[in-house]
């Protein structure tokens, strides 16, 4: 029995992949990882609260010129790890090496401060000191460390020219964009010859329209200079926008780590089918070869978490776009991987597309039509899940 569930689920899994999922940031013998972390561990216990572990087990590398996001909500962990990794926060226990050389490693009590880390961090609203000019900012890494002031002239134009900011060096802060701030402030994190730039959610401060602009600028700026990241934020468009890979915290802990397509495509556990983008969720029981019974009928799903046994309960997934929504009377598409029958609830015009909210039995699922779909309220329609994209994850998580 369980012989012929196996079979069903590593089928499902090698077609999980396709080309365009591929993970393109060079990785091999000879070139280690800029950054790699290894159980990691860090709690906080204030006085007469609950302990709290907000870095519970994390193992990461990190690659040279990778963009690495780690995503989650408040809370679960992010800026305490960044800090882990900074030296401005000790961990409990574990290992992080930067470059091949250890920065941290309890086993041998070693815990190297935050300037001997080859590392500089980014933090919210880029701290730019307001009575600097942009070349004074840049400069002020390598004057505070003793370097020449005509070296350092030198080195702070060839920075500012490679962000694409000469023409503002001599201004403050407040007489420039906000574009123009992010590229001063990596300039400065770029100036000291740095492996790697912490970043904690930079942009989440900034208005909507300015930050997609500055999000599409860190994009082409991190792709034609090649530095190394690791940026925090709670906001999953920038992850997917930003990232060569994300990692997806949960309380502490990595619940899925891969391309931005691949977590939102094939998510591995519920908590990060339910944070990424929206899903369509409901339980069911596995059957023999993929065969998923749900609340709705029978299913046909792919087993994007592994294995589930055969009879146990699963939960199913899919994404409202990808299913079609037709009227009842109208002829049925072909093999759909789940088909299911209810009545608009709601329906709201949101311009790209028609989103219905569709009653079913106790169940509310979310279907998108076009945006010239003339289906309305009270009418009886069919959701029909297209084929590979109804998904079983385990209960839990
Ligand atoms: N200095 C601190 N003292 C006590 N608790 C802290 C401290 N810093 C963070 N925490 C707790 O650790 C958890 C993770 O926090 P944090 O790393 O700031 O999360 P995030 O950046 O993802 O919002 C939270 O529960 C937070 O309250
Ligand atoms: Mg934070």
């Amino acid at each position: 029995m369980s012989e012929n569930h196996t079979t069903t689920a590593r089928r499902s899994r090698t077609r999980a992949r396709t080309a365009d999922e591929t993970y393109t940031i060079p990785v091999g013998e000879g070139l280690e990882p800029v950054l790699r972390i290894e159980s990691l561990y860090k709690h906080f216990q204030l006085p007469g609260e609950k302990k709290v572990t907000a870095v519970d087990g994390i193992d990461l590398t990190v690659n040279r010129g990778e963009f690495l996001v780690l995503l989650g909500p408040s809370g679960c962990g992010k800026t305490t790890l960044l800090r882990c990794v900074a030296g401005l926060d000790q961990p409990d226990s574990g290992r992080i090496k930067i470059s091949g050389q250890d920065v941290y490693r309890s086993e041998q009590g070693l815990n190297l401060p935050p300037e001997k880390r080859h590392i500089s961090m980014i933090f919210q609203t880029y701290a730019l000191w307001p009575h600097m000019t942009a070349a004074q900012n840049v400069a002020y890494p390598l004057i505070s460390r003793g370097m020449k002031a005509k070296e350092a002239k030198e080195r702070v134009e060839r920075v500012l020219e490679q962000v694409d900011v000469s023409s503002q060096a001599k201004r403050y802060p407040n007489q420039m964009s906000g574009g123009q701030q992010q590229r001063v402030a990596l300039a400065r994190a770029l100036v000291a010859g740095t492996d790697l730039i912490l970043f904690d959610e930079p942009l989440s401060n900034i208005d909507a329209k300015v930050r997609e602009q500055l999000r599409e600028e860190m994009l082409e700026m991190q792709r034609t200079i090649g530095f190394t990241a690791l940026y925090v934020t709670h906001d999953q468009s920038e992850a997917m926008h930003l990232a060569h890979r994300i990692a997806v915290l949960d309380n502490g802990k990595i619940s899925q780590l891969d391309t931005g397509r691949a977590i939102y495509t094939r998510p591995e556990n519920r908590y990060v089918a339910r944070f990424i983008g929206r899903t369509n969720e409901t339980k069911a029981t596995v059957e023999a070869d993929g065969v998923v019974a749900t609340p709705f009928g029978r299913g046909h799903a792919e087993f994007s978490g592994g294995e589930i046994p055969l009879g146990q309960e699963a939960s199913v997934a899919w994404r409202p776009e990808n299913a079609t929504v037709t009227r009842v009377t109208e002829p049925a598409g072909e093999r759909a991987a789940l088909t299911v029958e209810g009545v608009v609830a709601a329906r709201v015009f949101v311009g790209m597309n028609v989103e219905l909210l569709v009653s079913v039995g106790d169940e509310t699922l979310l279907a998108i039509a076009p945006p010239d779909s003339d289906i309305i309220e009270g009418e009886q329609v069919r959701i029909s899940v297209k084929e590979r994209n109804l998904l079983a994850l385990p209960t839990g998580a």
